[in-house]
Protein backbone atom coordinates (compact mmCIF):
# COMPACT_ATOMS: atom_id res chain seq x y z
CA UNK A 1 0.00 0.00 0.00
CA UNK A 2 1.11 3.59 -0.87
CA UNK A 3 0.45 5.88 2.09
CA UNK A 4 0.44 9.69 1.57
CA UNK A 5 3.82 11.98 2.13
CA UNK A 6 4.90 11.94 5.89
CA UNK A 7 3.63 14.76 7.91
CA UNK A 8 1.17 15.66 4.89
CA UNK A 9 -2.12 14.04 6.19
CA UNK A 10 -5.49 14.32 4.99
CA UNK A 11 -8.79 15.50 6.16
CA UNK A 12 -11.92 13.53 6.18
CA UNK A 13 -15.26 14.15 6.13
CA UNK A 14 -16.32 15.08 9.64
CA UNK A 15 -13.38 17.34 10.05
CA UNK A 16 -13.61 18.54 7.07
CA UNK A 17 -17.49 20.44 7.80
CA UNK A 18 -15.81 21.69 10.70
CA UNK A 19 -12.87 22.98 9.04
CA UNK A 20 -15.45 24.87 6.68
CA UNK A 21 -17.75 26.27 9.22
CA UNK A 22 -14.24 27.58 11.45
CA UNK A 23 -12.63 29.11 8.05
CA UNK A 24 -16.10 30.78 7.05
CA UNK A 25 -16.66 32.72 10.80
CA UNK A 26 -13.38 33.62 10.43
CA UNK A 27 -13.66 34.95 6.64
CA UNK A 28 -17.05 36.96 7.96
CA UNK A 29 -15.19 38.45 11.11
CA UNK A 30 -12.13 39.72 9.67
CA UNK A 31 -14.42 41.47 6.77
CA UNK A 32 -15.99 43.04 9.44
CA UNK A 33 -12.92 44.71 9.42
CA UNK A 34 -11.87 45.80 6.01
CA UNK A 35 -10.30 42.83 4.89
CA UNK A 36 -10.79 41.50 1.75
CA UNK A 37 -9.72 37.59 0.51
CA UNK A 38 -6.27 37.13 -1.95
CA UNK A 39 -5.13 34.03 -3.52
CA UNK A 40 -2.05 33.12 -4.66
CA UNK A 41 -0.28 30.26 -5.81
CA UNK A 42 1.31 27.84 -4.04
CA UNK A 43 4.25 28.26 -5.51
CA UNK A 44 6.43 31.10 -6.22
CA UNK A 45 10.34 31.90 -7.06
CA UNK A 46 12.46 30.67 -4.30
CA UNK A 47 14.02 33.84 -4.52
CA UNK A 48 11.23 35.46 -2.67
CA UNK A 49 11.26 33.84 0.09
CA UNK A 50 15.10 33.94 0.76
CA UNK A 51 14.81 37.61 0.40
CA UNK A 52 12.16 38.21 2.70
CA UNK A 53 11.90 34.85 5.25
CA UNK A 54 15.49 35.21 4.54
CA UNK A 55 18.36 32.86 3.33
CA UNK A 56 20.27 32.02 6.96
CA UNK A 57 16.63 31.25 8.68
CA UNK A 58 15.67 27.38 9.08
CA UNK A 59 12.77 28.29 6.77
CA UNK A 60 14.76 28.78 4.08
CA UNK A 61 17.71 26.85 5.02
CA UNK A 62 16.37 23.54 5.75
CA UNK A 63 12.64 23.47 5.41
CA UNK A 64 11.48 24.75 1.83
CA UNK A 65 10.40 22.67 -0.43
CA UNK A 66 12.31 23.81 -3.50
CA UNK A 67 12.52 22.26 -7.17
CA UNK A 68 13.03 23.19 -10.58
CA UNK A 69 10.42 23.62 -13.09
CA UNK A 70 10.71 22.05 -17.28
CA UNK A 71 11.82 25.45 -17.89
CA UNK A 72 14.39 25.12 -15.08
CA UNK A 73 13.18 28.03 -12.67
CA UNK A 74 13.64 28.10 -8.64
CA UNK A 75 10.37 27.45 -7.49
CA UNK A 76 9.80 26.95 -4.31
CA UNK A 77 6.26 25.59 -2.53
CA UNK A 78 5.57 28.48 -0.10
CA UNK A 79 5.98 28.15 3.20
CA UNK A 80 4.49 31.15 4.43
CA UNK A 81 1.79 33.60 2.68
CA UNK A 82 3.44 37.11 3.84
CA UNK A 83 5.74 37.53 1.49
CA UNK A 84 3.72 36.30 -1.64
CA UNK A 85 1.18 38.36 -0.41
CA UNK A 86 3.56 41.45 -0.52
CA UNK A 87 4.87 40.58 -4.33
CA UNK A 88 1.06 40.32 -5.31
CA UNK A 89 0.72 43.94 -3.72
CA UNK A 90 4.14 45.05 -5.24
CA UNK A 91 3.33 43.20 -8.57
CA UNK A 92 0.01 45.12 -8.94
CA UNK A 93 0.24 47.96 -8.22
CA UNK A 94 -2.00 48.35 -4.76
CA UNK A 95 0.46 51.27 -3.58
CA UNK A 96 -2.05 53.22 -5.56
CA UNK A 97 -5.22 52.23 -3.63
CA UNK A 98 -6.41 54.07 -0.61
CA UNK A 99 -4.33 52.60 2.11
CA UNK A 100 -3.89 50.74 3.84
CA UNK A 101 -4.93 47.52 1.77
CA UNK A 102 -5.92 45.15 3.80
CA UNK A 103 -5.95 41.43 2.89
CA UNK A 104 -6.49 37.87 3.87
CA UNK A 105 -5.83 34.48 3.00
CA UNK A 106 -6.39 31.26 3.32
CA UNK A 107 -4.51 27.92 1.92
CA UNK A 108 -1.88 25.20 2.47
CA UNK A 109 1.98 25.87 3.40
CA UNK A 110 4.60 23.41 3.03
CA UNK A 111 7.97 23.50 5.22
CA UNK A 112 10.12 20.18 5.50
CA UNK A 113 10.10 19.87 9.38
CA UNK A 114 10.27 16.95 11.78
CA UNK A 115 6.03 15.90 12.21
CA UNK A 116 4.87 15.65 15.58
CA UNK A 117 1.33 16.49 17.11
CA UNK A 118 0.48 20.52 15.94
CA UNK A 119 3.41 20.33 13.47
CA UNK A 120 3.04 18.75 9.70
CA UNK A 121 4.84 19.35 6.55
CA UNK A 122 1.41 20.48 4.78
CA UNK A 123 -0.88 22.61 7.03
CA UNK A 124 -3.17 25.34 6.63
CA UNK A 125 -3.07 28.97 7.55
CA UNK A 126 -5.67 31.66 7.38
CA UNK A 127 -3.40 34.99 7.66
CA UNK A 128 -4.02 38.49 7.25
CA UNK A 129 -1.85 41.55 6.42
CA UNK A 130 -2.65 45.23 6.09
CA UNK A 131 -0.07 47.14 3.75
CA UNK A 132 0.75 50.96 3.70
CA UNK A 133 0.60 52.07 7.47
CA UNK A 134 2.36 52.02 10.17
CA UNK A 135 0.55 53.27 12.52
CA UNK A 136 0.50 51.42 15.85
CA UNK A 137 -3.37 50.94 16.07
CA UNK A 138 -3.23 49.10 13.30
CA UNK A 139 -1.05 46.78 15.29
CA UNK A 140 -3.48 46.82 18.21
CA UNK A 141 -5.98 46.46 15.40
CA UNK A 142 -4.60 42.84 14.16
CA UNK A 143 -3.66 41.79 17.12
CA UNK A 144 -6.60 42.26 19.31
CA UNK A 145 -8.72 40.70 15.76
CA UNK A 146 -6.62 37.62 16.50
CA UNK A 147 -8.40 37.61 20.09
CA UNK A 148 -11.68 38.43 18.72
CA UNK A 149 -10.97 35.42 16.63
CA UNK A 150 -10.33 32.92 18.92
CA UNK A 151 -12.55 33.81 21.78
CA UNK A 152 -14.97 33.54 19.82
CA UNK A 153 -14.68 30.01 18.52
CA UNK A 154 -14.85 29.76 22.65
CA UNK A 155 -11.45 29.41 23.64
CA UNK A 156 -9.84 30.39 26.95
CA UNK A 157 -6.39 29.79 28.41
CA UNK A 158 -4.75 31.79 25.62
CA UNK A 159 -1.73 33.80 26.24
CA UNK A 160 -0.25 37.24 24.28
CA UNK A 161 3.84 37.28 23.99
CA UNK A 162 4.68 40.55 22.68
CA UNK A 163 8.12 42.01 22.06
CA UNK A 164 9.68 44.91 20.01
CA UNK A 165 12.64 44.15 17.71
CA UNK A 166 12.97 47.61 16.71
CA UNK A 167 14.52 48.39 13.29
CA UNK A 168 17.67 48.32 11.22
CA UNK A 169 18.99 51.69 12.50
CA UNK A 170 18.25 50.02 16.29
CA UNK A 171 18.89 46.38 15.92
CA UNK A 172 22.77 46.25 14.61
CA UNK A 173 23.54 47.58 18.13
CA UNK A 174 21.44 44.92 20.14
CA UNK A 175 22.99 42.56 17.47
CA UNK A 176 26.88 43.25 18.75
CA UNK A 177 25.59 43.69 22.62
CA UNK A 178 24.25 40.16 22.24
CA UNK A 179 27.47 38.83 20.31
CA UNK A 180 29.52 40.43 23.03
CA UNK A 181 27.58 38.89 25.78
CA UNK A 182 27.04 35.19 24.26
CA UNK A 183 31.20 35.78 22.93
CA UNK A 184 32.34 33.64 26.30
CA UNK A 185 29.47 31.17 26.44
CA UNK A 186 30.37 30.30 22.50
CA UNK A 187 30.99 26.98 23.74
CA UNK A 188 28.35 26.22 25.65
CA UNK A 189 26.02 26.70 22.41
CA UNK A 190 24.20 24.18 20.01
CA UNK A 191 25.93 23.15 16.94
CA UNK A 192 22.65 25.65 15.49
CA UNK A 193 23.42 28.13 17.43
CA UNK A 194 27.23 28.26 16.89
CA UNK A 195 26.02 28.96 13.39
CA UNK A 196 23.42 31.53 14.40
CA UNK A 197 26.22 33.69 16.41
CA UNK A 198 27.32 34.21 13.14
CA UNK A 199 24.55 34.40 10.94
CA UNK A 200 21.28 35.23 13.03
CA UNK A 201 22.59 35.61 16.28
CA UNK A 202 18.70 37.09 17.75
CA UNK A 203 17.82 33.30 16.90
CA UNK A 204 19.89 32.26 19.58
CA UNK A 205 17.16 33.46 21.99
CA UNK A 206 14.44 31.26 21.20
CA UNK A 207 16.24 27.98 20.70
CA UNK A 208 14.80 25.97 22.48
CA UNK A 209 17.02 23.60 24.11
CA UNK A 210 17.74 23.75 27.49
CA UNK A 211 21.86 24.74 27.55
CA UNK A 212 21.11 27.94 25.22
CA UNK A 213 18.29 28.39 27.16
CA UNK A 214 20.32 29.21 30.45
CA UNK A 215 23.50 30.64 28.41
CA UNK A 216 21.01 33.32 27.38
CA UNK A 217 18.83 33.89 30.85
CA UNK A 218 20.74 37.13 31.34
CA UNK A 219 21.44 38.64 27.96
CA UNK A 220 20.74 42.25 27.57
CA UNK A 221 17.09 42.87 26.31
CA UNK A 222 16.27 44.29 23.08
CA UNK A 223 13.34 46.59 24.34
CA UNK A 224 16.40 48.73 26.12
CA UNK A 225 18.22 49.37 22.79
CA UNK A 226 15.15 50.66 20.96
CA UNK A 227 16.05 53.88 19.27
CA UNK A 228 13.18 56.48 20.35
CA UNK A 229 10.20 56.00 17.40
CA UNK A 230 10.58 52.15 18.30
CA UNK A 231 10.32 52.91 21.27
CA UNK A 232 7.44 55.40 21.19
CA UNK A 233 5.42 52.70 18.85
CA UNK A 234 6.25 50.29 21.27
CA UNK A 235 4.58 52.14 24.37
CA UNK A 236 2.02 53.35 22.50
CA UNK A 237 1.11 49.24 21.23
CA UNK A 238 0.94 48.49 24.54
CA UNK A 239 -1.24 51.52 25.90
CA UNK A 240 -3.68 50.83 23.19
CA UNK A 241 -3.45 47.13 24.43
CA UNK A 242 -4.01 48.09 28.23
CA UNK A 243 -6.74 50.67 27.16
CA UNK A 244 -8.95 47.81 25.21
CA UNK A 245 -8.29 45.74 28.15
CA UNK A 246 -6.18 42.86 26.15
CA UNK A 247 -3.57 41.20 29.03
CA UNK A 248 -0.21 40.25 27.53
CA UNK A 249 3.32 39.22 28.28
CA UNK A 250 6.66 41.32 27.15
CA UNK A 251 8.22 38.55 25.84
CA UNK A 252 12.43 39.58 25.47
CA UNK A 253 13.24 36.34 24.14
CA UNK A 254 10.43 36.35 21.16
CA UNK A 255 12.16 37.41 17.79
CA UNK A 256 10.23 35.11 15.62
CA UNK A 257 12.02 32.65 12.79
CA UNK A 258 11.70 34.81 9.89
CA UNK A 259 13.75 38.04 8.96
CA UNK A 260 11.35 40.34 7.91
CA UNK A 261 10.24 41.55 10.73
CA UNK A 262 10.57 44.45 12.64
CA UNK A 263 9.44 46.58 15.97
CA UNK A 264 6.57 44.60 16.94
CA UNK A 265 6.45 40.76 17.00
CA UNK A 266 3.92 38.74 18.89
CA UNK A 267 2.47 35.36 18.89
CA UNK A 268 -0.44 33.76 20.96
CA UNK A 269 -0.20 31.15 23.08
CA UNK A 270 -2.18 28.10 24.68
CA UNK A 271 -1.75 26.02 27.55
CA UNK A 272 -4.26 23.47 25.83
CA UNK A 273 -1.89 22.40 23.00
CA UNK A 274 0.91 20.46 24.00
CA UNK A 275 5.01 21.68 23.03
CA UNK A 276 3.44 23.20 19.68
CA UNK A 277 1.91 25.41 21.60
CA UNK A 278 1.90 28.79 19.41
CA UNK A 279 -2.19 29.07 17.49
CA UNK A 280 -0.65 31.95 15.69
CA UNK A 281 2.06 34.69 15.19
CA UNK A 282 2.75 37.88 13.44
CA UNK A 283 4.12 41.40 13.45
CA UNK A 284 5.07 44.11 11.35
CA UNK A 285 7.28 44.14 8.61
CA UNK A 286 8.15 47.87 7.57
CA UNK A 287 10.91 46.95 5.25
CA UNK A 288 9.64 44.02 3.64
CA UNK A 289 8.56 45.44 0.80
CA UNK A 290 11.82 47.18 -0.41
CA UNK A 291 13.61 44.20 0.14
CA UNK A 292 11.77 42.44 -2.32
CA UNK A 293 12.09 45.64 -5.29
CA UNK A 294 9.06 47.81 -4.01
CA UNK A 295 8.49 50.77 -2.70
CA UNK A 296 8.80 51.97 1.03
CA UNK A 297 5.75 49.93 2.62
CA UNK A 298 4.77 49.57 6.27
CA UNK A 299 2.87 46.11 6.85
CA UNK A 300 1.20 44.10 9.87
CA UNK A 301 -0.37 40.66 9.96
CA UNK A 302 -0.68 37.44 11.27
CA UNK A 303 -1.36 33.91 10.40
CA UNK A 304 -3.25 31.44 12.41
CA UNK A 305 -2.04 27.57 12.33
CA UNK A 306 -5.59 25.85 11.60
CA UNK A 307 -4.50 22.38 12.24
CA UNK A 308 -3.50 23.75 15.46
CA UNK A 309 -6.94 25.95 16.02
CA UNK A 310 -8.50 22.68 15.44
CA UNK A 311 -6.84 20.74 17.54
CA UNK A 312 -7.40 23.13 20.03
CA UNK A 313 -10.97 23.27 19.34
CA UNK A 314 -11.66 19.44 19.50
CA UNK A 315 -9.66 19.26 22.86
CA UNK A 316 -12.09 22.24 24.28
CA UNK A 317 -15.17 21.00 23.00
CA UNK A 318 -15.86 23.63 20.85
CA UNK A 319 -15.42 22.12 17.58
CA UNK A 320 -18.44 23.27 15.13
CA UNK A 321 -20.90 20.39 13.68
CA UNK A 322 -23.58 21.33 10.94
CA UNK A 323 -26.11 18.51 11.74
CA UNK A 324 -28.06 17.85 8.09
CA UNK A 325 -31.43 16.30 8.42
CA UNK A 326 -30.95 13.59 5.37
CA UNK A 327 -34.05 12.04 3.72
CA UNK A 328 -33.59 8.64 2.65
CA UNK A 329 -36.00 7.43 -0.09
CA UNK A 330 -36.30 4.19 -0.50
CA UNK A 331 -38.07 2.08 -3.51
CA UNK A 332 -39.19 -1.18 -2.64
CA UNK A 333 -39.18 -2.13 -6.01
CA UNK A 334 -37.69 -2.25 -9.53
CA UNK A 335 -40.88 -0.68 -10.83
CA UNK A 336 -40.70 2.08 -7.80
CA UNK A 337 -37.21 2.91 -8.71
CA UNK A 338 -37.49 5.88 -11.25
CA UNK A 339 -40.28 7.72 -9.14
CA UNK A 340 -38.38 7.21 -6.48
CA UNK A 341 -34.86 8.85 -8.34
CA UNK A 342 -36.43 11.60 -9.60
CA UNK A 343 -38.14 12.69 -6.49
CA UNK A 344 -34.16 12.22 -4.81
CA UNK A 345 -32.89 14.38 -7.78
CA UNK A 346 -35.38 16.91 -6.96
CA UNK A 347 -35.45 17.30 -3.43
CA UNK A 348 -31.18 17.41 -3.66
CA UNK A 349 -31.73 20.16 -6.24
CA UNK A 350 -34.20 21.91 -3.96
CA UNK A 351 -31.58 22.06 -1.19
CA UNK A 352 -32.48 19.10 1.03
CA UNK A 353 -29.53 16.64 1.70
CA UNK A 354 -30.77 13.24 0.49
CA UNK A 355 -30.06 9.88 0.02
CA UNK A 356 -31.13 6.84 -2.04
CA UNK A 357 -29.62 3.34 -2.60
CA UNK A 358 -28.68 2.23 -5.63
CA UNK A 359 -31.01 -0.62 -6.12
CA UNK A 360 -34.27 -1.63 -4.36
CA UNK A 361 -34.50 -2.74 -0.99
CA UNK A 362 -37.01 -4.86 1.05
CA UNK A 363 -38.62 -2.42 3.67
CA UNK A 364 -36.57 -3.90 6.62
CA UNK A 365 -33.38 -3.48 4.87
CA UNK A 366 -34.16 -0.77 3.98
CA UNK A 367 -35.45 1.03 7.65
CA UNK A 368 -32.35 -0.33 9.28
CA UNK A 369 -29.82 1.24 6.34
CA UNK A 370 -31.54 4.27 6.87
CA UNK A 371 -30.96 4.59 10.59
CA UNK A 372 -27.27 3.56 10.06
CA UNK A 373 -26.99 6.23 8.17
CA UNK A 374 -28.37 8.83 10.53
CA UNK A 375 -31.33 9.63 8.27
CA UNK A 376 -34.19 11.81 10.16
CA UNK A 377 -36.88 11.02 7.53
CA UNK A 378 -37.82 8.21 5.13
CA UNK A 379 -39.76 7.85 2.37
CA UNK A 380 -40.54 4.51 1.05
CA UNK A 381 -42.02 4.04 -2.71
CA UNK A 382 -43.62 1.54 -3.31
CA UNK A 383 -46.13 -1.22 -1.95
CA UNK A 384 -49.86 -0.61 -1.87
CA UNK A 385 -49.46 3.35 -1.36
CA UNK A 386 -48.00 3.47 -4.87
CA UNK A 387 -50.65 1.74 -6.43
CA UNK A 388 -52.66 4.66 -4.62
CA UNK A 389 -50.58 7.10 -5.94
CA UNK A 390 -48.78 7.97 -2.70
CA UNK A 391 -45.57 7.48 -0.34
CA UNK A 392 -45.32 6.57 2.97
CA UNK A 393 -43.07 9.25 5.24
CA UNK A 394 -41.57 8.56 8.50
CA UNK A 395 -39.93 10.63 10.84
CA UNK A 396 -37.22 8.58 12.13
CA UNK A 397 -36.53 10.16 15.29
CA UNK A 398 -40.37 10.91 16.49
CA UNK A 399 -41.02 7.54 14.55
CA UNK A 400 -44.48 8.67 13.17
CA UNK A 401 -45.64 8.36 9.83
CA UNK A 402 -47.86 9.66 7.01
CA UNK A 403 -49.38 8.77 4.00
CA UNK A 404 -49.04 11.61 1.23
CA UNK A 405 -49.39 11.68 -2.39
CA UNK A 406 -46.02 11.75 -4.41
CA UNK A 407 -47.26 15.12 -5.71
CA UNK A 408 -47.40 16.76 -2.88
CA UNK A 409 -44.50 15.31 -1.15
CA UNK A 410 -42.30 18.03 -2.38
CA UNK A 411 -44.07 20.63 -0.34
CA UNK A 412 -44.28 18.70 2.93
CA UNK A 413 -40.62 18.21 2.96
CA UNK A 414 -40.06 22.07 2.46
CA UNK A 415 -42.90 22.47 5.15
CA UNK A 416 -41.06 20.38 7.64
CA UNK A 417 -37.78 21.79 6.91
CA UNK A 418 -38.92 25.20 7.67
CA UNK A 419 -40.29 24.27 10.33
CA UNK A 420 -37.30 22.56 11.77
CA UNK A 421 -35.44 25.74 10.79
CA UNK A 422 -32.41 24.45 8.86
CA UNK A 423 -31.94 21.75 6.25
P1 LIG B 1 4.78 31.43 11.56
O1 LIG B 1 4.93 31.69 13.06
O2 LIG B 1 5.90 30.79 10.90
O3 LIG B 1 4.46 32.84 10.90
O4 LIG B 1 3.47 30.60 11.33
C1 LIG B 1 2.24 31.00 11.88
C2 LIG B 1 1.53 29.85 12.57
O5 LIG B 1 1.45 28.75 11.68
C3 LIG B 1 2.24 29.27 13.77
O6 LIG B 1 1.96 30.03 14.94
C4 LIG B 1 1.64 27.89 13.86
O7 LIG B 1 0.36 27.95 14.48
C5 LIG B 1 1.44 27.54 12.40
N1 LIG B 1 2.51 26.67 11.89
C6 LIG B 1 3.77 27.02 11.54
N2 LIG B 1 4.46 25.94 11.12
C7 LIG B 1 3.63 24.89 11.20
C8 LIG B 1 3.74 23.49 10.90
N3 LIG B 1 4.85 22.97 10.42
N4 LIG B 1 2.65 22.70 11.10
C9 LIG B 1 1.50 23.21 11.58
N5 LIG B 1 1.34 24.52 11.89
C10 LIG B 1 2.37 25.35 11.70
C11 LIG B 1 4.31 33.06 9.57
O8 LIG B 1 4.26 32.19 8.74
C12 LIG B 1 4.13 34.50 9.20
N6 LIG B 1 3.90 34.59 7.76
C13 LIG B 1 3.01 35.14 9.99
C14 LIG B 1 2.80 36.59 9.64
C15 LIG B 1 1.82 37.08 8.85
N7 LIG B 1 3.54 37.59 10.03
C16 LIG B 1 3.05 38.72 9.52
N8 LIG B 1 2.04 38.43 8.80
Amino acid sequence: MIKGPKGCPDILPGKTEALYIVISFIRETVENFGYREIITPVFEHREIFERSVGENTDIVEKEMYTFKDKGGRDLSLRPEGTAPVVRAYIEHGMKSLPQPVKLYYFGPMFRYERPQMGRQRQFFHFGIEALGDESPYLDVEVINLALIILKKLGLKNLSVKINSIGCKKCRPKYREALKEYLKPRYEKLCDDCKRRFYSNPLRILDCKKESCKRETENAPRIIDFLCDECREHFEKVLELLDILGVKYEIDNRLVRGLDYYTRTVFEIQSGDLGAQNAVLGGGRYDDLSESMGGKKTPGVGFAMGIERLMILLEKTGNLPYRERKTIYILPISEADYIDAFKLYMDLGEEGSSVFIPYKPKKLKSGVTDAVKRNASYLIIVGGEERERGNVILKDLSRKVQEEISLTDIKERIKQLEERNGKK
